[in-house]
């Protein structure tokens, strides 16, 4: 599965014309503004690559340690496809970390998700929370963004992306369900997991500037958590 999605990534990727690779296409305006959005790709897959090693170390069964070596993989594939976004860009490495610290980008989640040592609480709050509400609705709108404004690349690795994170939601969607079958006890600690998670995650929207993007990050993750008996979260 994860070497045929590899394929048919690179076959993608091979039909993009070596101008639009190079960022030929695209305004130096655009490139400034993306820069913010290239690090919050970049750097979340690179939490991803250590907060999900983190919690195949610490599984508590087999199944639940397989599944997070697969994740890894996938993440891992992700990492190196962000990082390519950076380098053909020409965007500096020196100034990618400043650009994932600035206010606005999800680094407070992530941060957090790296301090966390229990494979339950970090796949729940990385699969469930942080991918239910990211994909695939707001990967989509960032692919067709960045393709209109000639960011072929960035459209290609996104949708590679998305085909990926639904696997890792349903295995967050079924992580949740057989904690709440389980006991029905689990729901008020995961209703605190979503509630940590989505007030880390606030800090993006403030401002005002990325509204329409947190109301669908929101819209996304309401739809999975709401049916399971979890309550919006309150800000
Ligand atoms: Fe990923
Ligand atoms: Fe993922």
């Amino acid at each position: 599965m994860q070497a045929r999605e590899r394929e048919r990534y690179l076959a993608e990727r091979t039909s993009i014309p070596d101008d639009a690779l190079n960022y030929k296409n695209v305004s130096p305006r655009y490139l400034e503004n993306a820069v913010d959005q290239f690090a919050n790709n970049y750097y979340s897959e690179l939490s991803a690559t250590h907060y999900v090693a983190t919690a195949a170390a610490n599984a508590p069964f087999d199944e639940l340690k397989k599944s997070a070596l697969f994740q890894l993989a996938d993440e891992q594939r992700h990492l190196e496809m962000d990082r390519e976004v950076f380098e053909r860009a020409g965007i500096p490495e020196r100034d990618w970390l400043a650009a994932w610290e600035s206010p606005g980008t999800t680094c407070r989640f992530f941060r957090h998700l790296l301090e966390l040592e229990d494979s339950i609480e970090i796949l729940v709050k990385g699969n469930f929370v942080a991918e239910g509400a990211a994909g695939p609705g707001t990967f989509t709108v960032l692919a067709d963004g960045a393709e209109a404004r000639g960011d072929v690349l960035s459209a290609v690795n996104h949708r590679a992306r998305i085909r990926d994170e639904t696997r890792h939601i349903s295995y967050g969607r079924a992580l949740v369900k057989a904690l709440i079958e389980d006991d029905p006890g689990n729901l008020d600690t995961i209703q605190q997991w979503q509630d940590d998670s989505l007030r880390l995650f606030s800090e993006v929207a403030r401002g005002g500037e990325r509204q329409a993007w947190w109301e669908g990050f929101l819209g996304s993750y309401y739809k999975i958590a709401l049916p399971m008996g979890l309550r919006p979260t309150a800000f």
